[in-house]
């Protein structure tokens, strides 16, 4: 091995290190930045060496290198702006963007390396691989496409289906694999051809099923997707940091996907089958908490936080779509200033992506020690005089502890056990799961109606008369 091999090899070990690292930073939103400015050092770095690997060995023409410039320049600039630009509420559709262009890139990779020319002599290891690689990338790629759709409002989110549509499923997976399996044997493009056509067909016709709200789940599946792909195009043609970077991401986004489940109490299956949960519509009015909830005025609200020892924030979906992130921390600052014990309990799948409660509070610069996970605060709750649940509710239902309705079994913020519950959202519709809350009829609730934003306003204002 020449002293070339050995830096280039030592520098994409560098590479994995920082991928590793970086992962590892992302255990707490505290160090959650460095991490990720850590993993995309590593990856710069292993792009740029990829360039000079191939300067290096001449085996680049100058038409070529001045595609990959322009390939890098291009994918760049628009990653950049479309990160820069995009809302927080939007983020999962960008996920889904980024998912199909990994999973896409997978599948080429596999098909430039087996175009006639380079495919003679191709051990059943690369061809195995090559297989893979087209099937897990093409399913991925338009599988990623509807999922950014159905989140974006280009296709409906509703669950889409027809008569038939599992077996037709059925039959496309035969052909994907009868396909693949003779690629993998005998070789040959035409086969490769059918294998691709099959997989991007199954793509859509497995994401279509999916209600708009389990896409989170489901984006993060393809995820996992995108990195095995990923992994298996660095098996054909023998890239060691695609094989890592790509394993990295599968795994996190397997266990990502499995966290998910477990929170949602659903299992991959009943997901990824469809059916359950038709997107963020129009919550619908509930009818048997209607008239036995209790009301309160942002007045009497603020006054109870100003007065109380300990109060815990808890904030969900309608706090997202409301952008009161800022509001939430002003108020949660001020109570804070005059000696109130605040601090926010996040639920793992509060909102509608992972970390999405985090993310938001983040960006709002909340202190990141006064945000607990459900592990941490639950305890909490019995200790707590006031707690304010803003645009969150399926996470706090009750009847999650009951057998029989939709979030049965799914684990919940222990809101009830507090000694007083303000929630603030605009009606007693329904959350994401589409029944009743418990909470709105507990006789230790009062409902604050209005947008979180709006309500979380008149708080600030009304609280300046008892803090002063
Ligand atoms: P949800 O149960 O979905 O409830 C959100 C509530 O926000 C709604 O009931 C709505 O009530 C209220 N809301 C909407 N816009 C509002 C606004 N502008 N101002 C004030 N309130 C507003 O939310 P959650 O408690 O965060 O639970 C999340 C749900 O999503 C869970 O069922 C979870 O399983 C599911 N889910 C989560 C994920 C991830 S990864 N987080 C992924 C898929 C599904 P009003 O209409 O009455 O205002």
């Amino acid at each position: 091995m020449t002293l070339f091999d050995t830096t280039t090899h030592m520098l994409y070990l560098g590479t994995a290190i920082c991928f590793v690292l970086g992962l590892h930073l992302m255990n707490s939103p505290a160090t959650a930045r460095r991490g990720n400015q850590l993993s995309a050092l590593g990856m710069a770095v292993a792009v740029g060496l990829t360039v000079v690997v191939l300067v290096h060995g001449g085996t680049i023409t100058a038409i070529a290198a001045a595609a990959l410039a322009a390939g890098v320049a291009v994918g760049a600039g628009v990653g950049l702006v479309a990160a820069r630009r995009v809302k927080m509420t939007a983020m999962p559709q960008l996920v889904s963007l980024f998912n199909a262009v990994g999973g896409g890139a997978a599948a080429l990779i596999a098909f430039a390396d087996a175009l006639p020319g380079t495919a003679a002599d191709r051990p059943i290891s690369t061809t195995l691989t090559t297989f893979l690689d087209v099937l897990i990338g093409g399913v991925t790629f338009s599988g990623s496409l509807i999922a950014a759709g159905k989140l974006a409002g280009f296709v409906p989110g509703r669950p889409l289906t027809f008569r038939g549509a599992r077996a037709v499923n059925l039959v496309l997976g035969l052909i994907a694999i009868t396909a693949g399996c003779l690629y993998t044997a005998l070789g040959g493009l035409a086969t490769l051809g059918v294998l691709t056509v099959a997989a991007l067909a199954l793509g859509v016709l497995m994401t279509l099923p999916i209600g708009g709200a389990d896409m989170p789940v489901v984006i993060s599946l393809l995820n996992a997707c995108t990195g095995t792909a990923v992994a298996m195009a660095g098996f054909v043609i023998g890239s060691t940091p695609l094989i890592i970077g790509g394993a990295l991401v599968g795994a996190a986004g397997g266990i990502l996907t499995k966290l998910m489940a477990v929170a949602m109490n659903r299992s991959l299956l009943s997901i990824v089958a469809g059916g359950f949960g038709t997107g963020d519509e129009q919550s619908r009015p509930a009818i048997a908490a209607t008239g036995a909830a209790r009301t309160v005025t942002a007045d009497d609200a603020a006054l109870q936080l100003a007065y109380a020892g300990r109060v815990v924030i808890v904030p969900g979906y309608g706090l997202a779509a409301a952008q009161a992130q800022h509001e939430v921390v002003e108020l949660a600052q001020a109570l804070t200033e005059h000696g109130v014990d605040v601090s926010y309990g996040i639920h793992p799948v509060a909102g509608r992506m992972p970390g999405h409660m985090n993310v938001l509070l983040a960006e709002a610069n909340a202190p990141y020690p006064e945000l607990k996970d459900l592990e941490e605060i639950n305890p909490q709750f019995p200790a707590t005089d006031v707690v304010l649940v803003v645009g969150a509710n399926d996470v706090t239902n009750p009847a999650a502890r009951r057998a029989g309705n939709s979030v049965s079994g799914m684990p919940i913020l222990d809101v009830d056990k507090a000694h007083s519950v303000i929630v603030v959202k605009r009606s007693l519709g329904h959350g994401y799961a589409g029944i009743d809350n418990e909470l709105y009829t507990n006789p230790r609730t009062a409902m604050l109606f209005g947008d979180a934003k709006v309500v979380l306003t008149a708080l600030i204002n009304e609280l300046q008369a008892y803090v002063h």
